[in-house]
């Protein structure tokens, strides 16, 4: 059968081009029959491949494809033959994606911060899926209407997936105590992070809660992680290059903790796109390397460090009882103003949601509500 106009099978079937509505890519042929969505393939209830993919040809073919409809027909070499559907061809090949595909990336100029109304977002499946759209384009959301009780977010994040748990449990206090574990449970003042970095995985969402918020001082600073790293490739490309490269390595003992992880402080995922940032001045325990390696990394840091607490870059807030923050701890960096507790009280509660669980509720959302978005990022680019 010959290929149809819109399709045309190129290097003795290995590869073939397809073209619809203006878009055009290149598959190629094992990618086609390990993906073939029959029943004889994947099991029809699952999903799941049935095949061993590791095990087909290595010089598998297209003998024959045609556009029939919304539809792909293939044979190949090995006799068997499938039909896709376009669009579901066109949804697992994006197109080449810039360094923050689909991301609202801000700085200090930006205007309104995106927002959410609790109640709204327990109650309606189309306001939590906006929250959520929100929080992937922005990295934060400010949620207004939380009850001012001590677990007063647990209901929301019951709608989304499951607390983390750590060792310090669940959802936990960030106050001033006077046996603080961690600087985050005394007055100082907190240099921009991100959370955690010495756990794996590390917690994907910050949930950060206000009960009262009454000292004086005590302001949140937000900086967006990944606009921080693309000035520094704008800036210093050898810096960027250095952060993205070499791994650091982030520590946290106490007497019935060891926690260690590594990786480095900008992370980028397999189509160069900006994936996570690290920082954690108080718990990164960078190994003794090479001297000369050391000396690029110090300055490349030193460099990011500068911009990551640039006031052009930082949005200051104040959250009020009632009122929180969920951060995305693999994009922002987050700290705080110092606080004096002579004004009055400083009470937050804080919890952890992983990503996979946050990602799945959005997608699942999106295909039920929006069922036209692809299952890439989806939005401006910045
Ligand atoms: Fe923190």
């Amino acid at each position: 059968m010959p290929p149809s106009a819109d399709v045309v099978i190129k290097d003795d079937g290995r590869r073939l081009t397809l073209g619809a509505a203006g878009r055009e890519r290149d598959f190629a042929a094992l990618w086609l029959r390990e993906r073939a969505p029959d029943a004889a393939t994947l099991d029809p209830q699952t999903g799941q491949r049935l095949i061993e993919a590791a095990l087909l040809p290595l010089d598998i073919a297209v003998t024959a494809a045609h556009i029939d409809a919304a539809a792909l027909e293939l044979h190949f070499s090995d006799g068997h033959h499938t039909r896709f559907s376009l669009d579901t061809l066109f949804a697992d090949a994006p197109p080449p994606a810039s360094v923050a595909d689909g991301l609202a990336l801000w700085d200090a100029t930006l205007e309104s911060l995106p927002g959410a109304d609790f109640a709204a977002a327990l109650d309606d499946d189309a306001a939590l899926l906006a929250m959520l759209e929100d929080l992937e384009r922005h990295g934060f959301v400010k949620v207004a209407g939380v009850p001012v009780s001590e677990d007063g977010m647990q209901p929301l994040i019951d709608r989304i997936g499951p607390l983390r748990r750590t060792n310090w449990g669940g959802i936990a206090d960030v106050k001033s105590v006077a046996e603080a574990y961690d600087l985050t449970m005394t007055q100082r003042g907190l240099e921009p992070h991100t959370d955690n970095p010495y756990r794996d995985p590390i917690p994907g969402y910050i949930w950060l809660h206000c009960l009262s918020n009454a000292a004086d001082g005590g302001d949140s600073t937000l900086v967006d992680g990944f606009m921080a790293a693309l000035r520094l490739r704008e800036e210093a490309p050898e810096h960027f290059a250095c952060l993205t490269e070499l791994p650091s390595t982030f520590r946290y003992t106490d007497a019935t903790t060891d926690l260690e992880s590594e990786g480095p402080l900008i992370e980028l995922d397999g189509d160069g796109r900006l994936a996570r940032v690290r920082y954690s001045n108080r718990t990164e325990r960078i190994p003794a390397h090479d001297p000369e390696l050391l000396t690029r990394y110090y300055a490349a840091r030193q460099h990011f460090y500068r911009l990551i607490t640039d006031p052009a870059l930082t949005v200051h807030l104040k959250l009020a009882p009632g009122e929180m923050l969920i951060m995305d701890n693999y994009r922002l960096l987050h700290g705080r103003t110092p606080f004096q507790l002579e004004g009055g009280v400083r009470h937050l509660r804080q919890g952890y949601v992983d990503r996979d669980s946050t990602a799945s509720r959005r997608r699942v959302l999106r295909a039920r509500h929006a069922p036209d978005a692809s299952v890439t990022r989806q939005g401006a680019t910045s």
